[in-house]
C-alpha cells in the first residue's frame, strides 16, 4: 500500500447526510491532445444545521484555480490532498468554481475522463467523477447539469453529453462548442461526455403516450454496419418496459455509444450510455448467438437503469444492489420474454452457481448489502447483482406478478427523483400488498447459501403427504451465527404417470394452485401437510429455482431419471439431470481417487439416449441438458479440490458418452445442419446449440471425420456460431488440423478486436497440456495490448478463471504467471487487476500441495509496494484467519 498504511474500511453504520446540497452543476471542457481544461461552477446550498468546513472529493488532479462567489481563494483558505479538499469555511449559499487540468491520453485506469481508439469518453461510476473535478462524489448528491464541450472539429466532429443539446457554436480559435443540458437532476456517478469521429445510425421509438424519442448508435466508421441487432434490441426494451412495468423513456434522445477499452460491459449515464464494444456490436459472420443474446440483455439492462437507478437511485454505494440486483432482474425477465423462459432461467442459475455460490462460500463472502468495503469497486459482485436479482425475483414469486408491480408501482411513486435504500424498497413492495414478508429482509444483511433439507413420508391411509423442511446457514467472516429467513420455495407433486397432483394443505377447504405452490419456509424447521393424495408422490421442489439455496432431498436414480423425462417444470427436469450427471461424476471421483478402474454409468447412457432421442423436444432445452456439470461446480461439491482429478473424471465421462452414443451423436449432429437462411430466432439458435454440441462430443473421439466436419464448419461465411463452435474443440486437440486452423482464422480477422478476442479466450482454455507455455507465447503477439481490459480478459482472464484444470496445474506455474499479470496491470488499471486476483481467492478448498501455492501467491501480491487499495482488499481478505 501506499505509504505502508492499510486502508481503512468505510462502513453502512457511519452513514451520515450530506452538509451541502449542489443544485446545479455548469461544466465545461476543452479537449486538447496535451492538456484538458475543466471548468466547474457548482451551486451549492447547506443543509447542516451548523456551519462546517467544505469538503470536496478529487483524486489525480492538477488544480489551477479555485473561486467561492466569485472570488479567488487565498492558500491559507483551502487545504489539498491525496483525496479531496478542504475549504475551512463558506457561507450558507455559495457558487464555487474550479479549474482543474487533466491527461486523459495517459488515463489507463479507465476511470474518470480517457482515452479509446484516439475519441474521449468517460467512466465515472462509481467514484470516476472526483478524476474530473473536485466534487462531493456521492450518489445522494443530486443536480442538474449543462456541459459545454470545446474541441478541434477535425478530430472531435461528434461531441456528446447527457441530455439534449441546446447550442453550439465556434471559438474565435476555430474551435467548436456544443451545450447539453440535462433537464433530470442525477448523481454525478451517471454524467458522460464523448467526443471523437464517430458514426450513427438512427431510428425512433413512439412512446405508449406518443412521444417521439430519437435513438442513435454510435460507432466507429468500420463498425457502422454491426449496429443494427443492438438497435432492434433497444427498441424491443422500450416497448417491453412499457407494456410489463408501463415505465416510458423520459427525454427526446437516448445515445448508445460503443468504445473498444471498458472495465465492465456498459454504464447506464443518463441519456448517454456508454457501452464496451462487445455489448453492441454484431453480424452473423463476427459474433456468435451468445453474443446476439449477451447483447440483447445490456442493452435492456442499462435500458432499464434509466428508472432502476437513474430516476430512482442509491443513497450510498451500500445500497448498490437496489439498482443492480432489480435492474438485472428486469434484464433476465426481459431476454425470457424476448427468448426462451426457461433456457434463460437454466443459463442464470448456471451462472448463480458457477459465480455466486462459490463467492457466498469463500474469503469475500458479502451480504447482498454489503457493511462494509475497502474499494467500492470490487463490490460490483455476483452477489450484489445475481443474488440480488434472486433476491428480486422472491419478492415477485411471493406476491404474485399483480403485487409485485403494485409494489414497482409504489415504490416509484414514492421515489421518483429521490436517493433511497434497500429498505425503502421493501417497504414499497409490503405495503402495497399489505403483506407480512416476516424475516425476508434479512436476504439483505445475511451472507451465505442457505441450505434447504427436506424430507419426504406418505400415509396411505389418511392419504396424507408431508414434506418436512429445515433451512441452515454456513458461517461466513464476520458473520458467525446465522437466522433463519423467509425462503419460498415452489412444490409440485407428480403421481406415477407423471401428472400433476391436487395440493391442498391441511385446514384448506380444497386445493390451491394449478399444480404449484410456493410453501414460505420461514422458520428454523417447518412442516407442510398435504391431505387427500391418492398415492404416494414423487415432490418437484424449488420449481424454477424459486431461492438461491442448496436444496436436498434423497432421489433415487430413477426418481430423478423420472424428473427429467416427466417433470411439467422444465427448469427442473432439466435439474433432475443436473442431479444426475453430477451424482456419476461424484462416484467416479471417488473411484478414482481410491485407485479402482473408472466405469460408465448405464443409467446416464440411457438419460442421454432418451434427451436426444427424444427429436420433438425443444431443441435449445436438449442442447442445455446435455451439457455435463462444469468442472467449477464439480469442485464445489467435494473438498478438498483436485482439479486434475475433477478434469480426469469429467473428460472420461464425455468420452464415454461420445463412445456409447456416437451413432446418436451423428445423427443428431447432422439433422440439425443449417439448411435454409440463416436466421438468429430462438429456435434456429436453440439448432445450432445442439449440433455444435454434439460435435463436441464427437470430437472427444479420435475421428477423422469429426476432425473434417470441423473444418469444414470453418468455413461457414454466415454464422460466427458455427465457426467458433468448430475452432473451440480443434483448439483442445491434439491433431494436424489445429494449427492451419488457428492461423488462418486469425490471418482472416485480425482486423477485427472483438473477433481477435475470441481466438485468444478459445486458446486460453484449451485443455492441451501446452496451454500455459501457449499462453505465455501470445502476451507477445502482435496483436495482444494489456492496456485493454476485453484483451486481458480473453487471455489471462479465460486462463485463470475459465481452465481450472490448466490454472491449477500442480506445479504453480499458472499461480506465478497470475501474479506476474496481476503486479503488471496494478499499476495501470487496478480494477481489473483485482478481478483478476479473485482466481485465488479461495486458496483453502484445494489439496494442500496447491492451497500452500495459492497463499504463496497472495502474499507475494499483498507485500507487493504501491499495491492499489483494490488489489490489497482481494489480497489481504483471502489471507485472513478468520475466512
Ligand atoms: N452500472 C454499470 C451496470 O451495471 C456497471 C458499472 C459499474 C461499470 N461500475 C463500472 C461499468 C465501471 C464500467 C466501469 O450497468
Ligand atoms: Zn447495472
Amino acid at each position: 500500500m501506499k505509504d505502508n498504511q492499510q486502508p481503512q474500511p468505510i462502513r453502512l453504520e457511519d452513514y451520515t447526510p450530506p452538509p451541502y446540497r449542489v443544485d446545479s452543476v455548469d461544466l465545461r471542457f476543452e479537449l486538447g491532445e496535451d492538456a484538458t481544461r475543466v471548468q466547474a461552477r457548482l451551486a451549492m446550498v447547506r443543509s447542516a444545521p451548523e456551519p462546517v468546513p467544505l469538503r470536496l472529493d478529487g483524486r489525480e488532479l492538477e488544480l489551477v484555480s479555485l473561486q467561492i462567489d466569485g472570488q479567488v481563494l487565498e492558500h491559507s483558505a483551502y487545504s489539498v490532498d491525496d483525496e479531496g479538499l478542504t475549504i475551512a469555511s463558506v457561507p450558507e449559499h455559495f457558487v464555487v468554481e474550479i479549474e482543474t487540468r487533466l491527461r486523459p491520453q495517459d488515463n489507463t485506469s479507465l476511470e474518470g475522463l480517457y482515452k479509446s481508439s484516439g475519441n474521449f469518453c468517460t467512466q465515472c461510476e462509481a467514484q470516476g467523477f472526483r478524476k474530473i473535478t473536485y466534487f462531493p462524489d456521492r450518489p445522494d448528491i443530486m443536480a442538474r447539469y449543462a456541459t459545454t464541450i470545446v474541441a478541434d472539429p477535425q478530430r472531435y466532429p461528434v461531441m456528446l453529453s447527457n441530455g439534449n443539446p441546446v447550442e453550439e457554436g465556434h471559438t474565435d480559435d476555430g474551435r467548436r462548442w456544443v451545450r447539453w443540458e440535462d433537464p433530470f437532476p442525477k448523481p454525478c456517478y451517471l454524467f458522460a461526455l464523448v467526443a471523437g469521429d464517430l458514426r450513427y445510425i438512427e431510428d425512433t421509438h413512439v412512446t405508449a403516450s406518443g412521444r417521439r424519442v430519437a435513438l442513435r448508435i454510435y460507432v466507429e466508421p468500420e463498425n457502422i454496419d454491426k449496429c443494427d441487432h443492438a438497435m432492434e434490441s433497444l427498441k424491443k426494451a422500450m416497448a417491453w418496459d412499457e407494456r410489463v412495468f408501463g415505465l416510458e423513456y423520459d427525454l427526446d434522445i437516448y445515445m448508445i455509444v460503443a468504445v473498444n477499452d471498458f472495465n465492465m460491459g456498459a454504464m447506464e449515464n443518463k441519456g448517454l450510455n456508454i457501452f464496451n464494444s462487445k455489448y453492441v456490436l454484431a453480424r452473423p459472420d463476427t459474433a456468435t448467438d451468445d453474443d446476439y443474446d449477451g447483447i440483447l440483455g445490456v442493452i435492456g439492462h442499462e435500458y432499464f437503469h434509466n428508472w432502476t437507478g437513474n430516476r430512482v437511485t442509491c443513497r450510498d454505494w451500500f445500497q448498490l444492489s437496489l439498482k443492480e440486483g432489480l435492474t438485472v432482474f428486469r434484464d433476465q425477465e426481459f431476454s425470457a420474454d424476448m427468448t426462451s423462459r426457461a433456457v434463460k432461467r437454466i443459463q442464470d442459475v448456471r451462472m448463480l452457481r458457477a459465480r455466486q455460490f462459490p463467492e457466498d462460500d469463500g474469503p469475500m463472502a458479502h451480504p447482498v448489502r454489503p457493511d462494509a468495503y475497502v474499494e467500492i469497486n470490487n463490490f460490483y459482485t455476483a452477489t450484489v447483482y445475481e443474488k440480488g436479482a434472486e433476491v428480486v425475483r422472491m419478492y415477485q414469486t411471493l406476491l404474485g406478478r399483480e403485487g409485485f408491480r403494485r409494489g414497482m408501482d409504489l415504490y416509484f411513486q414514492r421515489h421518483d427523483g429521490q436517493a433511497v435504500t434497500t429498505d425503502d424498497f421493501y417497504a414499497a413492495m409490503a405495503d402495497a400488498n399489505d403483506a407480512d414478508l416476516g424475516e425476508f429482509k434479512r436476504w439483505y444483511s445475511q451472507a451465505g447459501t442457505p441450505r434447504v433439507q427436506v424430507e419426504s413420508d406418505y400415509d396411505r391411509d389418511r392419504q396424507v403427504y408431508t414434506l418436512r423442511m429445515r433451512q441452515s446457514c454456513p458461517p461466513t467472516p464476520g458473520q458467525h451465527d446465522k437466522q433463519p429467513l423467509l425462503i419460498p420455495v415452489a412444490v409440485g407433486l407428480l403421481d406415477q404417470q407423471g401428472r400433476p397432483l391436487p395440493l391442498q394443505l391441511e385446514g384448506e377447504g380444497q386445493p390451491v394452485g394449478s399444480g404449484t405452490r410456493v410453501l414460505r419456509l420461514g422458520g428454523a424447521e417447518e412442516e407442510y401437510r398435504f391431505v387427500n393424495v391418492p398415492e404416494a408422490p414423487l415432490p418437484s421442489l424449488l420449481r424454477g429455482f424459486s431461492a438461491p439455496v442448496r436444496l436436498e432431498y434423497p432421489y433415487s436414480d430413477e426418481e430423478l431419471g423420472f424428473l427429467m423425462a416427466h417433470d411439467s417444470d422444465l427448469f427442473n427436469r432439466w435439474e433432475a439431470g443436473q442431479q444426475l450427471s453430477t451424482r456419476v461424476a461424484l462416484a467416479l471421483l471417488r473411484d478414482l481417487q481410491a485407485g479402482e478402474p473408472l466405469a460408465l454409468s448405464a443409467a446416464l447412457v440411457e438419460a442421454y439416449r432418451r434427451l436426444l432421442g427424444n427429436g420433438v423436444g425443444d431443441k435449445a432445452l436438449v442442447a442445455e441438458a446435455l451439457v455435463l456439470p462444469s468442472e467449477e461446480y464439480l469442485a464445489e461439491q467435494v473438498s478438498p479440490v483436485d482439479p486434475a482429478a475433477i478434469h480426469r473424471v469429467r473428460e472420461f465421462l464425455r468420452a464415454g458418452l461420445a463412445s456409447a452414443l456416437r451413432q446418436t451423436f451423428w445423427e443428431c449432429y447432422r439433422a440439425n445442419r443449417e439448411t435454409g437462411p440463416y436466421s438468429t430466432d430462438p429456435a434456429a439458435m436453440g439448432r445450432r446449440r445442439l449440433k455444435n454440441i454434439c460435435l463436441g462430443y464427437l470430437m472427444e473421439l479420435d475421428d477423422a471425420e469429426a476432425r473434417r466436419a470441423c473444418v469444414e464448419e470453418l468455413d461457414s461465411a454466415h454464422s460466427m456460431t458455427d465457426v467458433i463452435a468448430a475452432l473451440n474443440v480443434l483448439a483442445n486437440c491434439e491433431c494436424e488440423e489445429r494449427e492451419p486452423a488457428l492461423e488462418g482464422f486469425y490471418r482472416k480477422w485480425r482486423h477485427d478486436p472483438l473477433v481477435v478476442d475470441k481466438w485468444f479466450a478459445l486458446q486460453a482454455r484449451s485443455k492441451r497440456a501446452d496451454t500455459l507455455a501457449r499462453v505465455k507465447v501470445l502476451m507477445r503477439h502482435e496483436a495482444f495490448e494489456i492496456r485493454n481490459p476485453n484483451r486481458v480478459r480473453a487471455l489471462v482472464g479465460a486462463f485463470s478463471h475459465g481452465n481450472p484444470a490448466r490454472f491449477h496445474d500442480p506445479s504453480g506455474a499458472g499461480y506465478e504467471f497470475l501474479v506476474d499479470m496481476v503486479l503488471r496491470l496494478d499499476g495501470m488499471n487496478p480494477m481489473v487487476a483485482a478481478r483478476l486476483l479473485g482466481a485465488l481467492s479461495r486458496w483453502r478448498r484445494f489439496e494442500p500441495g496447491r492451497s500452500a501455492k495459492m497463499r504463496q501467491a497472495l502474499a507475494t501480491v499483498r507485500a507487493h509496494q504501491g499495491l492499489s487499495k483494490d488489489c490489497y482488499e482481494i489480497a489481504d481478505k483471502s489471507l485472513a484467519e478468520d475466512a
